[in-house]
């Protein structure tokens, strides 16, 4: 490797309750680029609040250029005068500010009683701006900018102060593909320059583009230290997530299969979302709706479940009409509905574990004169929290607490203690890293096994092919094709379809 630019050893930390990193090392060459990567919760960003003196580890040391940090106490500062920037995930910018002003910030506060010196401000701005190449309105409020845009102030910002280490926490999470390339382009600049990047991320495809050198930690320890050279998808995988993560198809049992179906949707239509859908769904069965976002797929499943009225079609379940008009109207129909957006529309971030799994079944834990059973409400959520193994030591741990794969089971659990016969799941595993993901997979189909019927929708075909045993691909609001049996298709050929057939319509 490359002269060592910081080197972590045997760093540790524990917060009440969790060990958030156990014994964990480090070292970062001068110019390199370096990824540390790690399912939600492993620790990432409590290493990298410790190297940048946020946080004072509990035993182990890091030396930055073979001298030893924060022996004196003045952790943050300690760190940026060595050179240490981090862009963490809200960037800490100034909205209310300039582009120069926010750029150089540092050099507005260090200014003596003649005030700040504007030209200054400016040339510094402009001067960081063009080490990487870009060219951004230097007047312009920071609030008026994209993300990717803030990203490129945040690094500007860091130039400004000397940087020689640039460490960037989930920095692709909120930005599109095109400009996730743009940001490597810009880190290789940084790396022209001689400056070392610690990249960290939990993206599997992002990590082998850009590093150099992959960290993997796992539960706050540290697991392996590679050359992405010698890493391969599935290594990285398995060591990341300490198991072998494999599918095999998922195959309907034809002996659930009944004359009349669970679910039926007959020529259901609403204006401007979604016309003539027909389909049914089986007991046992999980039916995949894919398609380019925007078809009309989620606004279906808001339609089964009481919160879109659709113009036109009827919904039976088990051959009888029902008319749903509620979320309530469904959940007594035994329909549930996972939404896409777990945020805001399926958590109460600040409360409890427990109070979000029962939310939905109050009405069961009802003891005399009406009032709520503590007993009755603790069982109920302990029950679940057990059933999917949700990783907290009690339901009282407020659910923002959790990682993003503990918080949809949360979501998961809440929509099953209702019972549901027919259960929606609307993009059930977005921005859920791999582990989890699978974990999520396995409920579903153990669920699906059991005779309860699924509908998933996803944008992700594999994760349909994966685990639906058919498909419908939608498109501009109709269902354009049905893949009777997932096996016999490929992630190609339904990409293929869905985006020749859009092409199609919008009349190139
Ligand atoms: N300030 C804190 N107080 C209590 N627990 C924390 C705190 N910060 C992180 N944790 C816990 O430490 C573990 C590691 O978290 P974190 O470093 O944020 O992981 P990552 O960045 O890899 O997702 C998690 O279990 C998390 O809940
Ligand atoms: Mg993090």
């Amino acid at each position: 490797m490359s002269e060592v630019f910081l080197e972590a050893k045997g760093v540790s930390k524990t917060f009440v309750g969790v060990k958030a990193l156990d014994n964990v090392d480090l070292t970062i060459g001068k110019g390199e680029i370096h990824c540390l990567i790690g399912e939600n919760g492993s620790g990432k960003s409590t290493l990298i609040k410790i190297i940048g003196g946020v946080y004072k580890a509990d035993s182990g040391s890091v030396l930055i250029e073979g001298r030893e940090l924060h022996e004196h106490g003045i952790q943050a500062i300690e760190s940026i005068r060595a050179g240490v920037q981090i862009i963490y995930q809200d960037l800490s910018l100034f909205p209310n500010l300039t582009v120069a002003e926010n750029i150089s910030i540092n050099q507005m506060l260090e200014t003596n009683q003649q005030g700040v010196n504007w030209k200054t401000v400016r040339s510094s701005a402009k001067k960081a701006l063009e080490e990487i190449g870009e060219e951004i309105d230097l007047d312009e409020r920071v609030e008026n900018l994209s993300v990717a845009k803030k990203q490129i102030i945040a690094i500007s910002r860091a130039l400004t102060q000397n940087a020689k280490l640039i460490i960037m926490d989930e920095a692709t999470s909120a930005i599109t593909k095109e400009e996730v390339d743009h940001l490597f382009s810009i880190i290789l600049k940084l790396k022209e320059r001689g400056i070392s990047i610690l990249f960290v991320s939990h993206k599997l495809s992002e990590v082998f583009e850009i590093s150099e050198n992959i960290t993997i930690i796992r539960d706050g320890k540290k697991v392996g230290v590679y050359p992405t050279s010698e890493l391969d998808y599935e290594k990285l995988v398995f060591i990341m997530t300490g198991r072998k993560l494999e599918y095999a198809p998922y195959i309907y049992n034809e002996e659930m299969k009944e004359d009349v179906p669970l679910l039926s949707v007959e020529g259901l239509n609403k204006e401007f979302q979604f016309s003539d859908i027909n389909f049914t769904l089986q007991k046992g069965e999980i039916l995949g709706i894919t398609g380019l976002i925007g078809s009309g797929r989620t606004e279906i499943a808001q339609a089964i479940f009481g919160l879109n009225k659709p113009n036109s079609g009827t919904i039976k379940l088990k051959g009888k009409t029902v008319h749903i008009s509620s979320p309530e109207d469904a959940i007594s129909h035994g329909i549930a509905l996972l939404p896409e957006d777990r945020h805001h529309q399926g958590l109460f971030e600040a409360q409890a574990i427990g109070d979000n799994i029962v939310i939905t079944v109050l009405k069961k834990l009802l003891a005399g004169l009406n009032l709520i059973s503590p007993l009755k409400k603790q069982t109920e959520g302990d029950n679940w929290i057990k059933k999917l193994s949700i990783k907290t030591p009690s339901g009282a741990t407020p659910v923002n607490s959790l990682s993003g794969g503990n918080q949809q089971r949360v979501v998961l659990a809440k929509w099953l203690a209702t019972e549901p016969e027919v259960f929606i799941l609307d993009g059930p595993t977005i921005g859920i890293d791999i582990g989890s993901k699978h974990t999520i997979h396995e409920i579903i189909r153990d669920l699906a096994e059991k005779g309860m019927g699924i509908i998933m929708i996803s944008d992700e075909i594999q994760e349909i092919l994966d685990n639906c045993n058919r498909v419908l691909l939608m498109s501009k609001g109709r269902i354009i094709k049905e893949i009777e049996d997932s096996r016999t298709t490929t992630e190609e050929e339904l990409y293929d379809i869905v985006t020749r057939n859009y092409e199609v319509e919008a009349g190139a």
